[in-house]
């Protein structure tokens, strides 16, 4: 039997949450959904309370704050907590946790780790190695190896980057990938995998975030973020400049295979190690002629992936979660499929940033526009925002707010989510123009992900 969560806590404070939160707040049977350390904004939806001053990477406080408030469910948001342990805590203290452990969630927070259990579980990546500080000499060999196709290369960071962990070097750029190796290689950096040189793909990109419960897996609608910061893709890359879904390349056939070949043999390998994975599995994906290949993996659900995927869900994701947390994610309704049932139609979403972003932002700018948005029907979901002494909201970080409109198809989506982009403004304001505009309409080729 499933049962509805009355009670959850988010743990987080950016537009994800933001969607998560009114995305439970309006399921049947809820009583509170609860945010830290969440914002202003949060904590102003209906049914929707934050709790600040919480540290989000402090365990201890995370689970006092569950207790405080008797949660009977607790979705960790952002990878930071994951990799600091937070799930951990919470389960070690028999709390329902819908989040990897930190063992689980090096999926995300080590590529070579990711590549290492993608490897075991015959599962497609790019071709990759990683090397230690020192090693720079057989990386530059690597280099030579994968650069002889005229590609050119990906250089990886290993650990948690925030988006910033990657270049990507054309054919004719491999000698600026060479010097950089032997910076990042330098023997001064200390021990331990640190650099993954990976062969480079070609493809449109596109995100399919499962739901797990450590064996089995229920899709989300794919969806597809737009990462540089400029229109046509130009300009540096991002955590995310919008996203739209579904994707008319990666129907649900094609979706469903992807969690056959990439998601269930990830989850049988990390449980097969003693480390199952609870919680969401994002794969990265990089649609190729030859079929879908993986790129990376996350922990979670992606930012701003969340903001187009939620608002189509059809089902109470409360009790799937729930289930998930306890282990059974099939007694949950709507995951019988193996993909959520989702409303007809689609989403697109604009995220709205500050001057500065990616590097330093200019923040503490008023915001014009934000009622004209949401009465034009927009869902207005708020990431680094404050409350203005007064009324309204403040700028308060790089991506500020993500605006999703909806409609019958992808094309009235984005008419609406840039009517109402149009609406809001700020000085400063930085964002594209170009979010789901003619996404492609032939589906990849169906060919095998796994190897
Ligand atoms: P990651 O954090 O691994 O997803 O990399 C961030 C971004 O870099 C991806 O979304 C891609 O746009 C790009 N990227 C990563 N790996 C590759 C690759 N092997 N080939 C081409 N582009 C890549
Ligand atoms: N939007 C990409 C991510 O959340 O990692």
């Amino acid at each position: 039997m499933s049962t509805a969560p009355t009670r959850t806590l988010i743990v987080g404070s950016g537009a994800r949450e933001h969607a998560l939160a009114w995305k439970l707040a309006g399921e049947p049977g809820m009583n509170t959904v609860y945010v830290t350390p969440g914002s202003a904004a949060i904590d102003a939806e209906p049914l929707v309370s934050s709790i600040p001053g919480i540290d989000p990477l402090d365990p201890a406080a995370v689970l006092a704050a569950a207790r405080g408030v008797a949660a009977e469910l607790v979705v960790v948001g952002p990878e930071a907590p994951l990799a600091a342990g937070v799930a951990d805590a919470l389960r070690d203290a028999g709390i329902a946790v819908f989040g990897p452990s930190r063992a689980a969630a090096r999926i995300e927070s080590s590529k070579a780790f990711c590549h290492d259990v993608a490897g075991a579980a015959g599962v497609r990546m790019a071709s990759a190695r990683a090397f230690a500080s020192g090693e720079a000499a057989a990386a530059r060999a690597f280099v030579a190896e994968l650069s002889a196709t005229g590609d050119g290369v990906v250089l990886k960071q290993d650990g948690l980057a925030a988006g910033k962990g990657v270049v990507v070097y054309e054919p004719d750029e491999i000698e600026r990938a060479l010097d950089h190796l032997d910076t990042w290689l330098d023997p001064r950096h200390g021990d331990g995998p640190i650099l993954v040189v990976e062969e480079r793909l070609r493809g449109r990109e596109a995100s399919v975030i499962a739901i797990c419960d450590g064996r089995t897996a229920v899709a989300l609608p794919a969806s597809r973020d737009h990462k540089r910061l400029c229109d046509a893709d130009a300009g540096p890359n991002t955590g995310g400049m919008g996203a739209y879904s579904p994707l008319p390349d990666l129907p649900e056939e094609l979706v469903r295979e992807v969690v056959r070949t990439v998601h269930e043999p990830i989850l049988s390998e990390l449980a097969h190690r003693g480390t199952p994975f609870v919680g969401f599995l994002y794969a990265g994906l990089m649609l190729t002629d030859g079929g879908p290949v993986l790129l990376e993996c996350n922990a979670r659900l992606g930012d701003p992936e969340a903001q187009v995927i939620l608002p189509r869900v059809a089902v109470a994701l409360g009790p799937v979660m729930a289930a998930a947390a306890r282990g059974s994610l099939g007694v949950a309704p709507g995951t019988a499929s193996g993909l959520l049932p989702v409303f007809p139609g689609a989403a697109v979403g604009i995220v709205l940033a500050s001057e500065g972003y990616p590097g330093k932002p200019k923040v503490g700018r008023p915001i014009d526009g934000l009622d004209a948005a949401t009465h034009a029907g927009a869902l207005v979901f708020h990431a680094g925002t404050v409350r203005r002494p007064g009324n309204g909201y403040g700028t308060n970080g790089g991506r500020v707010l993500t605006v999703v409109g909806r409609g019958a198809d992808l094309a009235a989506a984005r008419t609406a989510a840039e009517a109402a982009a149009d609406a809001i403004s700020w000085a400063g304001l930085q964002r594209r123009h170009d979010i789901a505009a003619d996404p492609p309409l032939a589906p990849a080729t169906l060919a095998e992900v796994g190897t």
